[in-house]
């Protein structure tokens, strides 16, 4: 446990998908004025540098950020372009070197009235976290469990708020262990928007999620999937990323439409011949 670190796969098609997922959640939240919370529960290490050994093993950065990069901004829906901001302050124009993971996104999306939490248990990635953001009013890190902490943090005080959930899916039944989670940590903050993220793999894991889902009797669940249909590597291995998804508890309204243009704006740039989906998992 604890070996996985997401410095390897930084910026590739999944953290695409993800991290505009995420802008169009919370910008949809943000529409109203009202204070809220954010949970990022598997942080990672806030800011992932892509000219290290890691990032250059297998170079994932260019079946994402890489393909997007040249695009013209002014063509992408607001969901991508929302994305690249956050992305350009830390860049020159000509190359992406430096790229923000799910909580400088969710620091750098963050207004005065917000609250911020992120918790990673991985001594490294948690020192990367300290040494990049200072612990402020309204932000703060946590080395603790983040399965523990779904029941420690919520419900939050502003009652309103986003949960994201990122495992790294490092154990098999990790999959069942997320979806329990949710179900317990649900009924103590209905009103929250929880983002669960997953991975394609040949050997169809998430279906497992997915079933723990409709077990849960939590409705109103909507599923964002990409999967490139091959464009992301062979699906030679049964562990072979072949795209990801999302699940998404409590969209707010706003959102959805932003996330269906992403999606497709997405798709037709990482992969044309791929295959995107954005549906109920589980209607209201
Ligand atoms: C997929 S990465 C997160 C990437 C990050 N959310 C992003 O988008 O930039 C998963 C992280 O969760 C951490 N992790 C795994 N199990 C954990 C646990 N039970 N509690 C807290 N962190 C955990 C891992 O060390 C890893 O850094």
């Amino acid at each position: 446990m604890l070996s996985y670190q997401h410095g390897y796969h930084a910026g590739n098609h999944a953290d695409v998908l993800k991290h505009v997922v995420l802008g169009d959640v919370l910008a949809g939240m943000q529409l109203k004025d009202a204070p809220l919370f954010a949970l990022d529960a598997f942080a990672s290490k806030g800011i992932y540098d892509l000219d290290t050994d890691e990032a250059l093993k297998n170079r994932e950065f260019d079946s994402g950020i890489g393909r997007i990069w040249p695009h013209r901004k002014d063509a992408m829906p607001a969901g991508v372009r929302r994305w690249l901001d956050a992305i350009q302050p830390l860049n020159n124009d000509d190359r992406c070197m430096q790229l923000p993971g799910s909580t400088a996104l969710l620091r750098h999306w963050q207004r005065p009235q917000d609250r911020v939490a992120a918790c990673e248990m991985h001594p490294q990635e948690f020192q990367a976290l300290r040494t990049t953001f200072s612990s402020s009013r309204g932000f703060a890190l946590h080395k603790r469990d983040a399965y523990e902490a779904l029941g420690a943090l919520l419900p939050p005080k502003e009652k309103r708020g986003l949960v994201l959930l990122d495992p790294s899916y490092e154990e098999k039944d990790e999959y069942r262990r997320i979806a329990k989670a949710v179900s317990a940590a649900y009924p103590h903050f209905r009103a929250g928007a929880y983002l669960i993220w997953y991975p394609l793999l040949p050997a169809g894991r998430h279906k497992e999620l997915f079933r723990e889902m409709h077990k849960s009797g939590i409705r109103k669940i909507m599923r964002v999937e990409l999967d490139g249909m091959g464009a992301f590597g062979k699906a030679e291995s049964p562990m072979q990323m072949q795209g990801s998804g999302m699940l998404i508890i409590n969209p707010p309204w706003h959102a959805m439409q932003a996330i269906r243009e992403s999606l497709g704006w997405i798709k037709q740039t990482l992969c044309p011949a791929g295959q995107s989906r954005c549906d109920w998992l589980v209607p209201e």
